[in-house]
């Protein structure tokens, strides 16, 4: 049965990629979380989406711009609902003590706009300075990224995220997938839903490869994904998926 990973936490009830997400996330009993990571301007690994905290946040700016004394400034829960005013933007370090105990810790590490790869390194170091290494698992639409990581650590789980913007990648990937794990390091492939079928799926099993796609709502993909053998499915309906995986 594939394992339900909370898609920055439980979003479609609190605001995403919070502490207020994740526990709710964790009330359902999932068995990880994914999350987005970025790192402040004093280098600080902080959880949030976007390049800037406009969107999510009261406050305007690029994240790898400001400090954390200036990111917690703001914040993060009001533009989703007064219920959620006051709300912080989290550190990894609180993330981490969250979900301490959760089989798949799933730390997205996003670009940064100024080109900075330091989150690789910091990400592998804290997550063993907090305990978590062993449940780790870091993706990345970044493949730089996620060489940074292995660099730190090779013993690093790194997974690479793909969708159709690129073409070719895709069709190198899906040529033999076992063969793009292995050049890159990889311990798992994130695609994008539609770029999963059954046949891809039992060809990374067969080749020792994890397969979780993103982002899984839908109850006739999540069945299917847990009929053709996906390691895990990163959900923003953890309930749903709940209900279907571990039936
Ligand atoms: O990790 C899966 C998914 O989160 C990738 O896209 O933009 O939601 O971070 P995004
Ligand atoms: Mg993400």
């Amino acid at each position: 049965m594939p394992l339900v990973i909370a898609h920055r936490g439980a979003n479609l009830e609190a605001p995403e990629n919070t502490l207020p997400a994740f526990e709710r996330a964790l009330a359902y009993g999932v068995h990880g979380f994914e999350n987005d990571v970025h790192i402040t301007a004093d280098g600080v690994l902080v959880v949030i989406h976007d390049d800037t905290i406009d969107r999510t946040s009261t406050g305007t700016g690029l994240v790898c711009e400001m400090t954390y004394d200036q990111l917690m400034q703001y914040d993060y829960g009001s533009w989703f609902s007064p219920e959620f005013s006051g709300t912080k933007i989290p550190t990894l370090r609180e993330f981490f003590a969250l979900c301490h105990d959760l089989p798949l810790i799933n730390v997205e590490i996003k670009e940064e706009p100024n080109g900075s790869k330091a989150a690789a390194a910091a990400v592998v170091q804290l997550a063993k300075e907090c305990g978590v290494f062993s449940n780790l698992l870091v993706s990345s639409f970044d493949m730089e990224m996620l060489q940074g990581c292995l660099a730190e650590d090779p013993t690093t789980r790194v997974a690479f995220l793909y969708a159709m913007e690129d073409p070719d990648m895709c069709e190198e990937i899906m040529d033999c997938p076992a063969t793009f794990a292995k050049k890159h390091g990889l311990a798992a492939l994130h695609p994008f839903i539609t770029l999963c079928s059954g046949n891809f799926i039992a060809e990374c099993n067969a080749a020792g490869i994890m397969v979780n796609p993103w982002t899984v709502n839908q109850e006739h993909a999540i069945t299917a994904l847990r009929n053709w053998g996906a390691h895990a499915v990163i959900t923003d309906e953890p309930a749903l998926a709940m209900g279907i995986c571990c039936a």
